[in-house]
């Protein structure tokens, strides 16, 4: 087998046990702030019908036409694709599911791999951790300044200052005004000298307009710089909204900025769209947590209608973040006590001590392979355990242990039955 095989797929990555410590303090603001917002956890499996990544999400977005990774299997004779994003399944699950006959609004999150045959790249991979919530049944925008304000509630509560990220909203409308827009932002877009746009915007003005506003290339850029924006276009509902959720994030004092050309890679959206964005480190100028309102893709899977909004935040993109802050997540429990057996017997009676131990809720470790004294008291102090439990051959005969405190040296010898109970004494009496 060549060695290229052997090695992780390019664009994804191991979580090695030294970064787990970030990983599950992560996890754990993520889930604890979302349920204080009043979200519930969902989970949704990682792969879906193919049918309806592409309903959602649109088929002509970069997503869709370039990006979903297809699954083979020989019974199934329907594409089958990994997830690319949360939102499609979410749906999916609460049309199959009945839970629109739940009292509205109905906030889920979830937390899990999401998959996209993107070019790896700083911030960019094929396999990412996202968190996502999302919020059904409910049209007004102080839903939409809700999740804003989980978004800044999370990036708080992990320790991030005001001054690494900043957030840009804006509205791209709705069915009644955005076909207007789009018209005028294509006569815009043909009254240009066509030859200065790249392949990629001549591509979008045919096929999704509005992502010409997505192009990193310069030129193409400045040629937009007098371009008609959604916000120019809004009908009076949509104008309403904004002008409403403006004020609900001015009365809370987020600080935002409108950004006119802010539009996103998936079709669904609705009216508003924002994104926060990292201002620092390597992922200076990426978004870290983006999304919108979707209040029409509920319908385009069943017939009930329900306007909704969520978002969606790279969990790579945060540990990159608080690594560059040097933010550090709190230790990882350490184990407390380490069994250290001498001989045959010793090493089978150790194995009733863990148990007994481990079941009186005492983090343990062991090294049960090794034989001699002298290593397995290496390997304890390696691990920062504070106690030592050593059983030898005397201490068989004699049905006893010796406790050794790994920190003074100073030990004791009690007897076997008193063990656990006396190791939970010395536990209380340290740090
Ligand atoms: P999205 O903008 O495609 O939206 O992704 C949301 C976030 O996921 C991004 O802001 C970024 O932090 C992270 N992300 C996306 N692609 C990658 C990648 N290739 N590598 C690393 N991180 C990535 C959505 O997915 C929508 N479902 C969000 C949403 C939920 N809108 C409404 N509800």
């Amino acid at each position: 087998m060549s060695q290229d095989n052997l090695r992780a797929v390019r664009g994804t990555r191991d979580i090695l046990p030294s970064e787990q410590a970030y990983w599950s303090y992560i996890k754990n603001i993520l889930f604890s702030t979302a349920q204080s917002y009043g979200f519930a956890e969902i989970a949704t499996p990682i792969f879906e019908y193919g049918a309806i990544f592409s309903k959602a999400i649109g088929e002509e977005t970069d997503i869709v036409a370039k990006e979903m990774y297809y699954l083979q299997s020989a019974d199934e004779d329907r594409p089958i694709a990994l997830r690319p994003e949360g939102t499609a399944g979410v749906v999916r699950a609460y049309y199959e599911h009945g839970l629109f006959t739940e009292p509205i609004p109905l906030r889920l999150f979830y937390f899990g791999p999401m998959f996209r045959h993107e070019r790896p790249q700083r911030g960019r991979l094929r396999q990412f951790y996202q968190f996502g919530v999302e919020s059904i049944g409910d049209g007004n925008a102080s839903e939409d300044a809700l999740c804003i304000l989980l978004g800044r509630q999370i990036l708080n509560r992990l320790g991030l200052a005001n001054s690494t990220y900043h957030i840009e909203i804006n509205s791209v409308g709705c069915s009644m005004c955005r076909p207007k827009y789009i018209s005028k932002l294509v006569q815009y877009l043909n009254a240009l000298d066509l030859k200065k746009l790249c392949d990629d915007c001549l591509k979008r003005k045919a096929r999704n307009p509005l992502r010409v506003f997505d192009c990193k290339v310069e030129l193409c850029q400045k040629q937009l710089a007098q371009a008609p924006t959604p916000l120019d276009f809004l009908c009076n509902d949509c104008k309403a909204h904004f002008k409403a959720l403006l004020e609900y994030l001015e009365a809370t004092r987020v600080n935002f900025s409108i950004n006119s050309r802010l539009v996103r890679g998936l079709d669904y959206y609705t009216r508003t769209v924002f994104e926060i964005i990292s201002d620092t480190g390597a992922a200076q100028g990426l978004a870290l947590i983006a999304g919108g309102r979707y209040d029409k893709l509920i319908a385009l899977f069943g017939k009930k209608d329900a306007p909704a909004i969520g978002f969606g935040l790279g969990a790579e993109r945060i540990v990159q973040l608080l690594s560059d802050a040097k933010i550090s997540p709190p230790r990882e429990a350490k184990p407390k006590v380490f069994v250290v057996q001498l001989g045959e017997s010793a090493k089978k009676k150790s194995f009733t001590l863990l148990e007994q131990l481990i079941a009186s809720g005492i983090t343990t470790s062991s090294a049960l392979s090794k034989d001699s004294l002298k290593s397995q008291l290496k390997a304890a102090d390696r691990t920062g355990a504070k106690l030592a439990i050593i059983i030898g051959q005397r201490e068989i005969i004699d049905k006893s242990v010796i406790i050794k405190d790994l920190r003074s040296g100073g030990q004791e010898t009690v007897d076997f039955e008193q063990c656990v109970t006396t190791i939970n004494d010395r536990l209380q009496g340290m740090d």
